[in-house]
């Protein structure tokens, strides 16, 4: 079976001593987390060293930098590389995700960049794609997320691409509280899942994990992960309440 992740992603919330507050009540709560589950904490830079050491001895919970630079090391006043991150035992790292793509204009060709440089030096991408409402509304969300892939992942042999994690994140349910239906999720899931079996093997495409992000809650994370593409789910708001989050890992397929 692959594998299946719970995944924090605290933006940019949270003071230092929230930040602990929050991770000691998840550590204190009943979460069951098998040998084919992992609980990742996207957390801002400042706090990767000190989530990790709260976190260390406790089996499948590990971190993950919310980006990275795509250059290796050099003048890049205000960046963090991933050589920086490895340096600290950092195992993944959050690309591409869409208010970075929104806000900080970021491209399918920067992106691959920073692909490249997590590969490199050993980092786990987990690569975020997904498509706007306009798009939604015009039907064609299957070909723009393809384009996204094949831009910023195609380039890549399927070797390097083992044990690599995608994020699909309808822009229209990130923090809207309109979450994609749970056929709305297969659907794309497994799209992406065919792409990738197009592009490379089914064999590859069967071991990537597939996560679905937007608006996922305790009351609707079960239904979405109960389907056959969806592996676990990258989890913006919810992720900062112990007892919601403590929920979602939980209703991680068994
Ligand atoms: P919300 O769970 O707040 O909708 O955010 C999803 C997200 O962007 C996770 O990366």
């Amino acid at each position: 079976m692959r594998k299946q992740i719970a995944a924090a992603n605290w933006k940019m919330n949270l003071t230092l001593y929230q930040a602990e507050t929050l991770v000691n009540d998840l550590l204190a709560a009943p979460i069951e987390i098998s040998e084919h589950q992992e609980l990742v904490f996207g957390v801002p830079f400042p706090y990767l060293i000190d989530i990790q050491k709260k976190t260390e001895g406790r089996e499948r919970m590990l971190v993950a930098a919310q980006n990275c630079y795509s250059k290796v090391s050099g003048a890049y006043t205000g960046e963090v590389s991933v050589e920086m991150l490895k340096s600290i035992g950092v195992p993944y790292v959050i690309i591409g995700h869409s208010e970075r793509r929104e806000y900080c204009n970021e491209t399918n060709a920067q992106l691959a960049e920073k692909v490249n440089v997590c590969f490199e030096y050993g980092l786990k991408p987990i690569f975020c794609c997904g498509e706007a409402l306009a798009i939604r509304e015009a039907g064609t969300q299957n070909s723009y997320v393809e384009n996204q892939l094949k831009e910023s992942l195609f380039h890549l042999t399927a070797e390097s691409l083992t044990g690599f994690v995608i994020a699909y994140e309808p822009i229209w349910a990130i923090g809207t509280g309109k979450t994609a239906t749970s056929e709305q999720a297969q659907e794309m899931h497994a799209h992406i899942r065919a792409v990738m079996a197009a592009q490379y093997s089914s064999e590859l495409a069967d071991s990537i994990s597939i996560l679905y992000g937007g608006s996922v809650k305790s009351t609707n994370a079960k239904e979405l992960f109960g389907q056959p593409d969806v592996d676990g789910g990258l989890v913006g708001g919810s992720s900062l309440v112990a007892t919601e989050f403590s929920a979602i890992v939980n209703s991680l397929k068994k």
